[in-house]
């Protein structure tokens, strides 16, 4: 049971984190709370965290929910409002949630042993900041590799002046999942790896073969396996937004709705100018905003394969006119896929004056020993208590109001969905109008590929950068950016 003298605030937290107090954002966290006690401090959700035993495959494994349901109670403001959520941990595990794509001051950001002490068993955190942005996000842990045991949910934030107009707002959130105890499978990575044996994978729009970690069990569109779909009836002729959601611990899926055309309207929650496709890759983390009619007497499966296995996750979105058609059939993904050198912002992202500075992040790595780095380090394993940041993690310092620029060389074959805390970034595409680069908070680097970024320093703390892979993340693959006012 949670009562009043275990909940805690960030700011209350943070004397635990040891190194993390030498950093001056404790004055945000009492601006937060300052701003709290003005505007009534009730939480508008409370999310309980407690394990629970899961069979959508028919074997029973165990999973981490929030409120009992994978993916976890959905969370819904409006931008203007404050996020106000208490995080209870009824769970036998030290936790945190992360907020991801959310800018937030630092203390709320969830990171273990960077910006708060992790929720102890039978503690409670309440997570409360103002909301500056609006778009499809999503929530998780932090700690280890509960996100792959369904530890995540959908993070929506309206726009009050919302300029899209639609008849219908649904939200698809896909997951992947693995029926043993993720230290296990993390074992056999260590001594060799597991066998990944899909008969006919599938494979990346260029025709290209993808490189997976995990031979996964199945996949879940809004919690629910392929025979047994989620399944949604819309009226007639509805114009529905989507909100693409991949939350899986490490699947790419390949995404198509039979028979029709999908309009990118956001990427991470940011607006692009609207580009329609047939289908379209989803990296780890990332989301996608799609606009698509569904006319008089359809009924369209909606396709989420996973690259390089040969599983789906299935849904059926389908006019109230007509059945639902729901047999898993294979997708063939014919049409136009996404070119993300293809996606212009809706307005031009050029980042305000300032100095300049630039990271080389090579990204590397060792399947045979599993080990996955950053500038040939990976991020030390949080001692037991999570005391503080060990002294070999790797911080790149900065300065506030910088334009901070990344170019990720991956040498590795394996794609890496690069992710950064508190800020968004510009992608720096070649040959794309550098006036309207996309911004996103998560960028898919391709294997031996290069990918630049740009972000503005204008949030100051400790902001880890890492890649979205758990199975990466779990052995190190991270750094941070740190600076202060
Ligand atoms: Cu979505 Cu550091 O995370
Ligand atoms: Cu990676």
């Amino acid at each position: 049971m949670v009562n009043r003298r275990t909940l805690l605030t960030a700011a209350a937290a943070l004397p635990l984190t040891g190194a993390a107090s030498v950093w001056p954002t404790a004055s945000s966290a009492a601006e937060t709370s300052a701003k709290l006690g003005a505007r009534g401090a009730d939480p508008r959700y409370r999310l309980r965290l407690a394990e629970t035993a899961i069979a959508p495959f028919g074997v029973t494994t165990e999973a981490r929910l929030a409120n009992g349901t994978w993916p976890g109670e959905p969370l819904r403001f409006t931008k203007g409002e404050s996020f106000r959520v208490l995080v209870e941990n009824a769970m036998a595990q030290p936790t945190t949630l992360h907020w991801h794509g959310l800018i937030v001051p630092n203390l709320q950001d969830g990171v273990p042993g960077l910006t708060q002490a992790p929720i102890v068993p039978g503690a409670a955190l309440y997570y409360a900041f103002p909301l500056q942005q609006s778009g499809t996000y999503w929530y998780h842990s932090h700690v280890g590799l509960q996100l792959q045991q369904g530890l995540s949910g959908p993070l929506v934030i309206e726009d009050p002046d919302e300029p899209l107009s639609y008849d219908e707002d649904i939200t698809v959130f896909l997951s992947d999942l693995l029926n043993q105890a993720p230290d296990q499978a993390m074992k056999a990575l260590k001594s060799g790896g597991l066998p990944v044996t899909a008969e006919t994978p599938y494979r990346l729009p260029n025709g290209e073969a993808f490189a997976t970690d995990i031979p996964y069990d199945g996949l879940l569109l809004n919690g629910r396996p392929p025979n047994d779909p989620w399944i949604k009836a819309v009226k007639p002729g509805s114009r529905v937004r989507l909100r693409l959601i991949n939350g899986s611990g490490s699947s790419y899926f390949r995404v198509a709705l039979e028979g029709l055309p999908l309009l990118v309207v956001a990427a991470d929650g940011e607006p692009v100018a609207p580009l329609e496709v047939d289908n379209l890759v989803i990296a780890t983390g990332q989301r996608y905003d799609l606009l698509v009619t569904v006319p008089s007497g359809g009924s369209h499966r909606l396709h989420a394969a996973a690259l390089g296995l040969d599983k789906q996750a299935l849904g059926v979105l389908h006019a109230s006119d007509s059945p639902a058609k729901s047999e898993p059939v294979r997708p063939t993904f014919d049409g136009r896929a996404l070119d993300v050198s293809l996606l212009a912002a809706a307005g031009e992202t050029t980042l305000p004056e300032g100095p300049q500075r630039r990271f080389e992040i090579v990204l590397s790595g060792d399947m045979q020993r599993y080990i996955w780095q950053m500038n040939g380090k990976s991020w030390p394993e949080a001692d037991a208590n999570f005391a503080g940041i060990a002294p070999d993690a790797v911080f790149h310092e900065i300065t506030y109001g910088e334009r901070v620029r990344l170019d990720l060389v991956n040498r590795t074959p394996m794609v890496h969905p690069m992710h950064l805390h508190g800020h968004v970034f510009r992608v720096l595409n070649e040959g794309r109008d550098p006036a309207t680069a996309p911004l996103r908070d998560t960028v898919s680097v391709p294997p031996n590929g290069k990918v630049s970024i740009e972000f503005f320093a204008d949030n100051p703390g400790q902001w880890f950068f890492h890649c979205h892979n758990a199975w990466h993340l779990a052995v190190g693959m991270a750094q941070a950016f740190r600076y202060m006012v």
